[in-house]
Formats: structure tokens, sequence, C-alpha cells
């Protein structure tokens, strides 16, 4: 079904780095189009044949990657697939040695591009391929779950994770472009699309009014995944992590901090949690509730400001609180937060509301207030 808006572009401002984001439906079928003039503005150098290393994983290689694999080589591109397995465990440095492998085979140098089509994992682990082989080469984001389309693909993070920590080794890496085709979101299983959605309704809480009233009024369009619904909430929830991202590109100033609203709350649970008992999403749908109770302690916000936030999580069918099996305790919920990297000298601090729409970095909140809201 081809929808009243074909197609939005975002422009992610960083000086040289400066990258485009464009959103529609139907776009891999083309996505040879998109790569080709995004290669351009940064080769002057002629080439006879485009060349891509795809990254994809084996959920999404079929159709999503093979779409845009043939894209290229009807365009005449030499290309290759590499699919790796699903889920978390391949962001590892073990995987990516793998592709450079592969680099060496294809014998690739700064034109060839790599070509992330997945979710977060496969994003961030072709991310750190390209930006390390030969101290780095063109990179292109396809991301294909609601997360990467509006979270970890945009603000250039890229890494692996350690065995002692998350996302421990890694680099700030621009891509050249960011595809984001809004049918790939069709193949979605709905838990993972719902895990999404928090960071949507995050960047509502955070930083615009407007876009969360939006998202109220539109509950219907978000479940059933309406196209026109969907490009405007993957392009507003781009543009304002873009607007953070640009003034706080490298993690410098604590600008970027603010997305991290529910994220101490959810580290700890997820960090407490049994494998694939709670989704990264679902934890955070539940710490922003946690995180504008305690505002609300705190005297911050309103009841109804909290409500508000509740009654949007619920109907798009995220979780407000911590499921059955996952009835942690307050000491160890505290003590993983004492182990947060955000937390500073041992003094818990949050990312609180002051309503809709806004958030302050709060130091210093005693454990006791903590305790009576868990
Ligand atoms: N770089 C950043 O700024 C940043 C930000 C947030 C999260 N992350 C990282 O992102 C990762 C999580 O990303 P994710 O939630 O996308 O997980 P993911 O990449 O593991 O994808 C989730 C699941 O969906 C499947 N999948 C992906 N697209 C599909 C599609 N269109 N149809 C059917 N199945 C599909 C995948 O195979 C996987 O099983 C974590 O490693 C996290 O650390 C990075
Ligand atoms: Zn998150």
């Amino acid at each position: 079904m081809s929808s009243t808006i074909p197609f939005i572009t975002i422009q992610v401002y960083l000086g040289l780095r400066t990258y485009e984001i464009a959103i529609g439906d139907s776009l891999l079928i083309e996505a040879e189009r998109y790569l080709a003039s995004w290669d351009e503005k940064l080769n002057s150098v002629e080439k006879t044949t485009g060349r891509a290393l795809i990254v994809t994983d084996q959920n999404v290689q079929s159709p999503h990657a093979e779409t845009v694999y043939k894209s290229l080589i009807d365009a005449g591109w030499q290309a290759e697939v590499i699919t790796l397995e699903p889920g978390e465990s391949s962001k590892n440095i073990n995987v990516v040695t793998g592709m450079y492998d592969d680099l060496v085979k294809l014998q690739a140098d700064r034109q060839t591009l790599v070509v992330a089509v997945g979710g977060g994992v496969i994003g961030d682990s072709a991310g750190f391929l390209a930006a390390t082989y030969a101290r780095g080469i063109p990179f292109i984001q396809i991301p294909t779950t609601l997360l990467a389309m509006v979270d970890s693909s945009v603000g250039g993070k890229v890494g692996v994770n350690l065995p002692q920590a998350k996302n421990l080794v890694g680099s700030f890496y621009q891509p050249l472009g960011v595809l984001i085709d809004t049918d790939t979101l069709n193949t979605l299983p709905a838990r993972e699309y719902i895990s999404g959605l928090a960071e949507v309704i995050k960047y509502g809480v955070i930083l615009d009014d407007s876009f969360f009233k939006y998202l109220e009024e539109n509950i219907e369009g978000l479940n059933s995944r309406e196209p026109t619904v969907m490009k405007q909430v993957i392009a507003r929830s781009c543009r304002l992590k873009a607007d953070v991202v640009e003034q706080d590109e490298f993690e410098r100033t604590g600008l970027r901090a603010v997305l991290n609203y529910g994220h101490t709350f959810a580290h700890a649970f997820e960090a407490l949690a049994g494998y694939g008992e709670l989704l990264h999403g679902e934890a955070v749908s539940i710490g922003m509730v946690y995180a504008s109770r305690l505002a609300e302690k705190l005297g911050r916000i309103t009841g109804e400001e909290t409500e508000r936030q509740v009654n949007l999580l619920k109907a798009v069918g995220l979780p407000v609180e911590l499921p059955v099996g996952c009835e942690f305790s307050a000491d160890n919920i505290l003590q993983k937060m004492l182990l947060d990297k955000k937390t500073v000298g041992g003094q818990l601090r949050f990312v609180l509301p002051t309503e809709i729409g806004n958030v302050e970095m709060v130091k210093g909140v005693s454990e006791k207030t903590v305790r009576e809201v868990l």
C-alpha cells in the first residue's frame, strides 16, 4: 500500500560528517540509487564498479538483505553478503575478525561500502567493522528493527560486547547515510516492534510534548504499523535524537544523557532478569514509569503526567510494571544501579521529567527515596 507521505529525509548536521537519513516505503528495491548517490559525495575519484559488503543476520537476509543485494548486482556492483547468527552474541570481536577476512578476500579498499542490513546488533558490529578496517571505510546503515531505526542507527555509536560488559569496545563512527524502509517492519515480530516503541515514547517525554500528543492520538496507527504514521514517528524520533547528537557528538558535555530517561532503572532490571525475559524496550518502559514516580516523590512532576505515560505505554502493549518472575528486591535493584557506569562516586543520578516534553538531570537522590518508589 503506498501512502500519502512518500518520502522524508532528515539531515544529521555534523560538519564534514553530515549525513542523510532517508525514510519511506518500498525503498530497498532501489537501494542502489541511494548508496550510489551517498557514495558519490564521498569519493571524487572515479571508479568503475561499486563494491559492497552487506552484513545481515539469518532473520533479515531473506527478503530484506537479498533485496538490497539484488538492487546492487542489477546495477553492476560487486557485492557479497555475510549472514551472521541473530542475537546479541554476534556483537563480538571474534565475529568482527571473521568479517575482516571477508573484506581482505573482497580486496576491500576505501571505496568499498560496508552495508548493515538488520537491527542494532548488525548495525553496531558492522559499523565497528567499517570503523576499524583500514582505519575506516564507508558505512551505510539499513536498519530493519524499530529500535535500530529510531535509536541505534542515529548517533554514530558502533561497537561490540566484551564478556565483562556490553558495548565496552567501540567508537563513534558516522555512516555515509541511513536508509529506512518502513516495509521492513512488516516482518518484525510483534514483541520486537512494541519494544522499539518504548524509545519512541521516551523521545516525546524527554523532548517534545506535541510529539507525545501525536502518539496519544495515533495509537491505532501505531498498533497497526500504518505506513504514514510510521514514517512520521520514525522521522520525528530521528530528528529529536539527531538534535541531541549534533550538540554532543562524542558524549562529552553530558547533553546526550537526557536520552537515558528510564534507563538507570532499565539497566538494573535487564541485569537482574534472566536472558530473554525482558527486552530492552520493555525494561525501558517500566524504567520510565519508575523514574516518573521518583520525580513525583521529589515533587518535580504531577501524578497526572505519570499517568499519561502509563496510559500511552499500556495502549501500545508495553509493560508498566515488572512481570511475574521478575520481582526483584529493592536491595538488588539499588546494588545494580550503583554499579551502573552512569553512577558517579556512589551518588545516584537520574534523568527525571518535570513535565511531558522536558527532563532534568538530578544528582544526589537518596537511596531512601529510591527505595520508596521500588
Ligand atoms: N549504537 C547505538 O547507539 C545503540 C543504541 C541502542 C541500542 N543499541 C544496540 O542495539 C542492539 C539491539 O538492537 P535490536 O533491538 O534491533 O536487536 P537485534 O539486532 O538483535 O534485532 C532483534 C531481532 O529481530 C530480528 N530482526 C531484525 N529485523 C527484522 C525484520 N525486519 N524482520 C524480522 N526479524 C527481524 C533480528 O534477527 C533479531 O532476532 C543491542 O546490541 C544494543 O546494545 C545500540
Ligand atoms: Zn535504550
